[in-house]
């Protein structure tokens, strides 16, 4: 028996190929609204693994086991291709993801400095991310693979990630949580900053407004539909053939019902509360 067959019954709606997404919760939701709008004959399935989010202060191999565990069930759902729409699951997992599902096409998502760099004038630019990709090993080779005669300043946002996604989208409680990175990467004279991580689209106005109009805001959210759509094309639905998006999430979220709204195609999906992917927290 698979792991897929083993933990998942499999859902009639997705008996055609479809395109599995996943982030650590609502962040996501800023990859899968580009793909709808660039993909929107192709059939989605989200799930945001709200029950144990955030992912970028966790270990590692916390990553790697709940990855591994959406996977499975988004393959058991149909997902012949895997968007993963998360920065921090991109740099821990990937790796592990691509050897145990040789067969599936992944998507990651890195933090975009590559156009950043190519950008900016001054050759100053900042990536805003979390701890685990801030630190990551990967997003040095991305830096002195694209940017490596520039100023690259990584600024670590921990908490913003899990503001965002306790549904701090605005107002004071959000310029309290962004200030502080907000003027360390002004401190450092850059003009164009990376959105290093999917969730801060959805507060990139507050970002915009605090870090002041001579600094460019790069999102790859676009960059990666595009990748995606590349790759998916001549993809033909199966059994089938009415393109269907279903948003799941592993907890309940109202950030995530007042997010779907603010997606363009997504405004009248209803959020799917998921229990079957059980979520022990590390210690
Ligand atoms: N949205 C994710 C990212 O792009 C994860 C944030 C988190 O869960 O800490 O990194």
């Amino acid at each position: 028996m698979t792991d897929a067959q083993e933990l998942f019954e499999i859902d009639a709606a997705f008996r055609g190929p479809c395109i599995g997404v996943f982030d650590s919760g609502v962040g996501g939701l800023s990859i899968l609204r580009a793909l709808r709008e660039r993909l929107p004959d192709a059939s989605m399935l989200y799930v945001g693994d709200v029950a144990c989010a955030p992912y970028g202060d966790r270990p590692g191999e916390f990553v790697v086991e709940r990855s591994s565990r959406l996977v499975a069930w988004l393959i058991a759902q149909g997902a012949t291709m895997i968007v993963v729409a998360c920065n921090t699951a991109t740099v821990l997992a990937i790796e592990a993801l691509r050897a145990r599902w040789p067969t599936i096409v992944f998507v990651g998502v890195e933090p975009g400095v590559k156009p950043a760099a190519a950008r900016s004038r001054t050759r100053r630019i900042a990536v805003m991310a979390t701890v685990a990709t801030a630190g990551s090993a990967r997003l040095r080779h991305l830096v002195a693979r694209y940017a490596g005669d520039a100023h690259v300043h990584v600024q670590a946002c921990p908490g913003l990630a899990d503001a965002i996604e306790r549904g701090v989208l605005d107002g004071a409680a959000l310029v309290e949580a962004l200030a502080p990175y907000c003027e360390a990467v002004r401190a450092e004279r850059v003009d164009t900053v990376v959105l290093g991580c999917t969730h801060y689209p959805f507060v990139e106005p507050t970002i915009r407004e605090l870090l002041g109009p001579d600094i460019t805001v790069v999102d790859t959210a676009s960059a990666i539909a595009e990748r995606t759509a590349s790759l998916w094309d001549g993809t033909e639905p199966v059994f089938d053939a009415t393109p269907h998006v279903r948003v799941v999430s592993t907890g309940a979220s109202d950030t995530m019902a007042r997010l779907l709204p603010r997606c363009p195609g997504l405004e009248q999906t209803p959020v799917e509360v998921l229990t079957i992917i059980p979520c022990q927290l590390p210690g």
